[in-house]
């Protein structure tokens, strides 16, 4: 288990060639994820904010360009604050939330913690399951962090505003909820593994810079391992690293969440517009930027995986489809 908050490109290469590249893929163009942000660019070529982030950018000689928000200087973090509302979320509020999301789901209080002044106290007990409701349920309910940052709501192998590295047994995000769920009501490896999948499957999320989007799927991911480890004492296989990477690299996606595209990814088109004269071209301005219509971007629409059908769909038709149940 790697029990530095940092998670180490070098080391995740380390672990499997295959590994990072996967973890780079955006679903939605089909490329890498880009930077979005120009925290990098003084570094030249390969860091610009459109750039694709690229395995050989962030290893090798390049192995500690990426670092978690707490260990990034001090005026970094503040231009970040400027630039994109960057504040993280302290673990104790992250948990105090999900509580709340439990308390309902669950029709009582005090389920996975119990909530002291910052702080929480685990509750041990195996945890019991309210009438017509079981735990298969509980691990298959959809969950999703907007503008996840770090993710600091989905899982917490470290309190994102201190650095304080938390113990499997004391972790509080919608995730690691889910894992021990899956640890007090499975026996075997194969069991256990068919249901971290699905874990895997139901938590999305989604943010803008391409940084902290690594470090949430890099975080999603040791996740996994820890909580491996943690129950049968041995690594997983590079072939489970896959796969759960592979979900991952669906689920936590890059995404400007006002517009529902690739951040940035709007452009003018082109517009042939006939005279008498002659045709001239004229490019006209994304519509859905300049009138506000999420639905009329012309940028690349991000993309999620539907995990029964096995087929890809746009994350904007959720929205739309929530927003037609509505009325
Ligand atoms: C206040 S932080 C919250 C991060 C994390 N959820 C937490 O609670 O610690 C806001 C995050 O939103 C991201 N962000 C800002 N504008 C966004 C947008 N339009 N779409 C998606 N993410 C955005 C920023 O990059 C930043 O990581």
């Amino acid at each position: 288990m790697q029990e530095d908050i940092d998670i180490k490109e070098n080391y995740i290469k380390q672990l499997d060639e295959e590994l990072l590249s996967i973890l780079l893929k955006d679903r939605s163009s089909g490329k890498n994820i880009i930077w979005a942000t120009d925290t990098y660019q003084s570094r030249g070529n390969g860091y610009y904010p459109f750039d694709n982030i690229t395995v050989k950018a962030i290893t090798g000689r390049n192995g500690l360009v990426i670092k978690p928000r707490v260990e990034k200087s001090k005026k970094e973090q503040n231009i970040r604050v400027k630039n994109k509302a960057e504040v993280f979320t302290p673990s104790w509020v992250c948990n105090s939330q999900n509580n709340l999301i439990d308390n309902a789901w669950f029709d009582r209080e005090n389920v996975f913690n119990i909530e002291k002044d910052k702080t929480w106290q685990v509750v041990k007990e195996k945890i019991s399951f309210p009438e017509g409701k079981t735990w298969q349920d509980y691990v298959v309910e959809n969950r999703l962090e907007i503008s996840c940052g770090e993710a600091p709501y989905l899982v917490s192998r470290y309190d994102t505003v201190t650095g304080k590295w938390l113990e499997v047994g004391e972790r509080i995000g919608l995730l690691d909820r889910k894992l021990r769920i899956i640890n007090e009501n499975t026996e075997h490896e194969q069991e256990w593994y068919e249901w971290a999948v699905k874990a895997f499957k139901s938590i999305y999320g989604f943010e803008w810079q391409g940084d902290s989007l690594l470090i949430a799927r890099e975080n999603l991911l040791f996740t996994f391992i820890d909580y491996y480890v943690d129950r049968f004492d041995n690594y997983p296989t590079k072939d489970y690293l896959k796969e759960i990477s592979k979900i991952i690299s669906w689920n936590i996606f890059q995404m400007d969440g006002l517009k529902f595209v690739i951040p940035e990814s709007c452009k003018p088109i082109p517009k042939m517009q006939m005279s008498l004269f002659d045709n001239e071209v004229h490019t006209e301005e994304c519509q859905g930027c300049l009138k506000n219509n999420p639905n009329k971007h012309t940028g690349i629409y991000s993309k999620i995986m539907n995990w029964e059908t096995n087929k890809s769909e746009l994350f904007i038709k959720q929205i739309r489809e929530k927003r037609d149940d509505k009325h």
